[in-house]
């Protein structure tokens, strides 16, 4: 059994959970998804954190380091849970790219510029997970749905942070 249990391939995968297997492959398409947005913006917050300059660096360097730290969390957590209910994590840079609803990081040089774009970009992950967490509620996973409804707040209070630097 735990041999089968460690089966990479999710057709042959015996688990009896309280989600229909179609269901599970639904969900895991879209924490996919949700999992390449989270890794292309890890990224790029790891980005701006090094290379942030000016009146700003200090706040955006340390606000940029909790917010990368949180990112590679939530990055593990999707993926072992997608694994969790019998499907493979997506993996390869192209690939996260290619799925991300949030742009590959670009040079930008000015540090209201980048927070800015780091505040969008959370709320757009937030957007994109409150959609799969729709889908989980629907098929009655509700630790899938817990997981994605804790990381739409985590998103948001990002962005929230983000925004209050640059207020006038
Ligand atoms: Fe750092």
């Amino acid at each position: 059994m735990t041999i089968e249990v460690l089966k990479t391939n999710y057709e042959d995968l015996p688990i009896r959970a309280g989600v229909e297997r179609k269901d599970r492959k639904m969900l895991a398409e879209l924490m996919g998804q949700a999992l390449a947005s989270t890794y292309v913006l890890y990224h790029k917050t790891h980005a701006f954190h090094w290379n942030v300059t000016g009146p700003l660096f200090y706040s955006v360097h340390k606000l940029t380091d909790d917010q990368y730290n949180d990112l590679a969390e939530a990055i593990d957590d999707i993926a072992e849970r997608i694994r969790a209910i019998g499907v493979v994590a997506p993996t390869g840079l192209k690939r996260y790219i290619k799925e991300s609803r949030v742009d590959d990081y670009t040079d930008v040089d000015d540090a209201v510029a980048m927070v800015l774009q780091l505040g969008k970009d959370h709320q757009e992950v937030a957007a994109q997970l409150r959609e799969a967490v729709k889908e989980a509620e629907k098929v009655d996973d509700v630790y899938t749905a817990d997981l994605l409804t804790a990381r739409i707040g985590a998103h948001e209070e990002a962005s929230w942070m983000l925004n209050s630097l640059i207020v006038q």
